[in-house]
């Protein structure tokens, strides 16, 4: 293939990722984690399947970095998921450090990658690897937007009992209890679902979808969701890899946008060879904004909690 995908952390979120982008076919894929054999091991079994599969995208798996050198996109996934009973902001300290670290050894390796940061708690993460990087905004981009939007989609689907693929639906602000779903800006077949549900249904759907992390959690409870993150990261990297300039919602270094400075928080931009070539500004009634800053606020609290740790 003549694009490089690396991804880091062979666990979850990290294998299933790899094995959508080999099977998409969208480039060559190399896994990294610390556990000695494991990246190896999954990797190899990815190749295995391929004549199955029928790709032909090389997988490599490693401890090491020299393989992940040249990436086209890096895809962060490594750290510790949550229990249950652990909040993601549980996760700061441990996966501050470790996103810290594999960020400086994939950017020495890779200066013109585009990194999509997976690990949580997510919107910190991101912070933490646009410091460690030092790459420029538009190149530093958190999955979570892409995610919780395809939860909305996916809970409009059950309750019409219809196509998913006829969804839309737009979820914004921080990954975190204070994400903001936007009803009126969630449609089935370009049918704001405001005309289809009653608003005690759209309430409950919008509740559901921002406790979906944590619904997975409490039926796994060994872990975190892992095959609808994967499916996000890979619909980030394709738009990016193909210069797709889809719209689609993700976590930003916003520079004033939505009268937030200074910030990583989710929201719509469109993703294309460049990284994020554009935030797009919509429209928020005045409740919708009251939303997306209170969860800025909530990010801000943790950017300022990373600011104080040692890691
Ligand atoms: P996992 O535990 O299955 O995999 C994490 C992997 O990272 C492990 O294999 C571990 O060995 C590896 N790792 C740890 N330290 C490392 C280091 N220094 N270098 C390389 N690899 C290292 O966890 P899972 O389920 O894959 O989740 C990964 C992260 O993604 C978690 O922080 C989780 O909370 C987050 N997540 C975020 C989502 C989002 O919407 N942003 C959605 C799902 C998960
Ligand atoms: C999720 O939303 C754990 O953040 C992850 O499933």
């Amino acid at each position: 293939m003549d694009k490089k995908v690396t991804v880091i952390g062979a666990g979850n979120v990290g294998a299933t990722a790899a094995q959508r982008l080999a099977e998409k076919e969208l480039c060559d894929v190399v896994l990294v984690d610390i556990i000695e054999g494991v990246p190896q091991g999954k990797a190899l079994d990815l190749a295995e399947a391929a004549p199955i599969e029928k790709h032909d995208a090389h997988l490599v798996g490693t401890n090491a970095y020299d393989a992940s050198a040249d990436s086209d996109i890096v895809i962060i996934t490594a750290g510790i998921p949550r229990k249950p009973g652990m909040s993601r902001d549980d996760l700061l300290t441990t996966n501050a450090g470790i996103v810290k670290k594999v960020t400086q050894e994939v950017a020495s390796r890779s200066p013109n990658a585009t990194l999509i940061i997976v690990s949580n708690p997510l919107d910190a993460m991101c912070h933490v690897a646009f410091d460690a990087s030092r790459f420029p905004k538009q190149r530093v981009i958190g999955m979570a937007g892409v995610l919780d939007s395809a939860r909305f989609r996916a809970f409009i689907a059950m309750e019409l009992n219809v196509s998913v693929e006829n969804t839309h639906a737009f979820v914004l602000g921080g990954h975190g209890d204070t994400m903001v779903p936007l009803p009126r800006y969630s449609s089935v077949a370009g049918i704001p679902i405001t005309e289809l549900m009653p608003p005690e249904r759209i309430e409950a759907l919008v509740k559901r979808t921002r406790n979906g992390g944590a619904e997975i959690v409490s039926l796994l409870k060994t872990g975190s969701a892992y095959y609808a993150p994967a499916s996000a990261a890979v619909e980030m990297a394709e738009s990016i890899l193909k210069d797709k300039k889809k719209i689609l919602p993700c976590a930003a270094c916003l520079e004033g946008e939505y009268g937030i400075k200074g910030l990583f928080i989710g929201v719509p931009v469109k993703l294309g060879a460049g990284g994020i070539e554009q935030v797009i500004e919509i429209k928020l009634t005045s409740d919708e904004n009251a939303a997306l800053q209170k969860s800025a606020a909530a990010v801000q609290e943790l950017k300022s909690a990373l600011a104080k740790l040692k890691y």
